[in-house]
């Protein structure tokens, strides 16, 4: 797939690792210059690398203000150790006091892979639902739906397919003439997905972050594009100082705006927008305001990149008064995926590429044995030029997975790489350590699968 060079398909099997050049063709932004509250092993170990405006949230969860935290399964396969990660992030953002959402893809996993809707709920429910309380969301605070029932979601990427078109979706997707035209109506339910906890019926106005690996990224993109281009209010920097608030007149709202039929601008109707923006404006504390109709500007010197954010979210409220969607850009959050067991991508159509979540131990340590490995082809070489463990699959499983211990892993590492710690070994430990969390981990899911329905929303039980 195109995009200038570097190709993100969601649906391939194969994925770019190359994750600095991700973040900078695709205009992502660094993880690291932000200071997170109580961040989680997959924060402190740089594998959530990068975000789209995440201070949006951040912002909020600061100020006590609601903010969301929505994600997707695909039910299709079984649930393995890669679908886990998205899972302890949206758990990191509930204890911080999101409230979650879970998409269960069933239009899409119908669409692209086949799988009947009524196949799609008992694997959404058993593969990945019933593990969902094991690693530890709490069910009350957790609404999970389907994409075939929830009309509201279907309808708003449906009137949202007016602000994109063909020539979007084959820079974004790659599609062509021949794609099925399902698979095109796939993202545009994604888009729903993303931008409905928002609206009124679903928690109104609130930043909503999507963690998600890179792979789903073209998504957020085309999220951000629609929601952007369907705001009535623009809010940007001004190049100088200040900040610029612009109108956007579409269909909906050119009457409100004063366009009239025959081509004239009713200029009551145009001063009347712009005196409410200024009264929000005033809201916020701004005083000094240079409001221009004739131009269609407004400019407030004084506020800063920094203000942005709360102008915007300002805006929207009018807008949603006024009539319209006001709808905010989707945050999201980026992860490193963890190598599959042999070294290429994990797939659950590739059993031994990954551990499931339903794998018995001994299972799970003859795939561990037979991992690749980062050691030397003799214990000789081995310690004389040490191993690697930027490669080594156990290693890795025990920074993503299984060792909390940020201090006992930082020893691993080195004596890993000193030659000390035998490949073999470190296998030893990666398999001691994922027994332990796999037990636990399985004897909590037997414990709480009877809550599986609190998870589900009223409109999906
Ligand atoms: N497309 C996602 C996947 O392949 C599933 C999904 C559907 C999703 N809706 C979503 C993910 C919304 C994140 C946000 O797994």
């Amino acid at each position: 797939m195109v995009d200038g060079g570097l190709s993100i398909d969601p649906w391939s099997s194969t994925q770019s690792t190359d994750y600095s050049r991700i973040i900078e063709q695709f205009g992502l932004s660094n993880l690291g210059n932000l200071t997170l509250p109580n961040p989680s092993h997959l924060h402190r170990r740089g594998i959530v690398f990068a975000h789209r405006d995440l201070e949006l949230v951040l912002q909020a969860q600061k100020t006590g203000d609601k903010f969301g935290v929505l994600t997707g399964l695909m039910p299709s396969g079984r649930m393995h150790l890669g679908h886990s990660m998205v899972i302890e992030q949206v758990k990191w953002f509930q204890n911080l006091g999101g409230d979650v959402t879970i998409a269960v893809a069933d239009l899409e996993s119908q669409a692209t892979r086949g799988v009947s809707l009524s196949k799609g709920r008992e694997i959404a429910l058993q593969e990945y639902v019933a593990n969902y309380a094991a690693l530890g969301l709490n069910p009350d605070l957790t609404n999970v739906y389907f994409q075939s029932t929830r009309a509201d979601v279907q309808r708003l990427g449906f009137q949202l397919g007016k602000r994109t078109n063909l020539s979007e979706f084959e820079s974004i997707y790659g599609f062509k003439g021949e794609t099925n035209l399902a698979h095109v109506q796939a993202p545009m339910v994604q888009v729903g997905d993303i931008l409905h906890p928002q609206t009124e019926d679903y928690g109104g106005l609130r930043p909503i972050v999507v963690p998600v690996g890179v792979d789903q990224d073209p998504h957020l993109r085309l999220t951000r594009g629609i929601a952007s281009k369907s705001n009535w209010f623009n809010v940007k920097d001004n190049n100088g100082p200040g900040v610029l608030i612009g109108l956007s007149v579409q269909d909906d709202n050119a009457e409100l705006f004063g366009q009239q039929p025959n081509g004239r601008i009713d200029k009551a109707k145009v001063a009347s927008v712009f005196s409410q923006v200024v009264t929000h404006l005033v809201e916020l504390g701004f005083s000094d305001i240079n409001s221009n109709p004739k131009q269609g500007t407004i400019i407030v010197p004084s506020a800063t990149r920094k203000d942005i954010n709360n102008i915007r979210i300002k805006l929207l409220q009018l807008e949603r008064k006024l009539g319209g969607m006001g709808l905010l850009a989707p945050s999201s959050t980026y992860h490193h995926f963890a190598v599959g067991l042999t070294g290429e991508k994990m797939s659950s159509s590739k059993p031994k590429t990954t551990i499931f979540l339903d794998d018995d131990i001994a299972t799970v340590s003859k795939k561990i044995k037979k991992a690749y490995s980062g050691g030397q082809s003799t214990i000789e070489e081995h310690r004389r030029l040490g191993g690697n463990p930027d490669i080594d699959v156990a290693y890795q499983y025990l920074m993503y997975f299984f060792e909390q211990d940020d201090g006992y892993l930082a020893e691993l590492n080195s004596d890993y790489r000193s030659g000390k710690i035998l490949a073999g070994e470190m296998k030893q430990i990666c398999i001691d350590k994922a027994t332990d969390w796999m037990s636990n981990h399985q004897e909590l899911r037997s414990q709480t699968e009877h809550m599986v329905s609190d998870f589900l929303a009223d409109d999906s039980k």
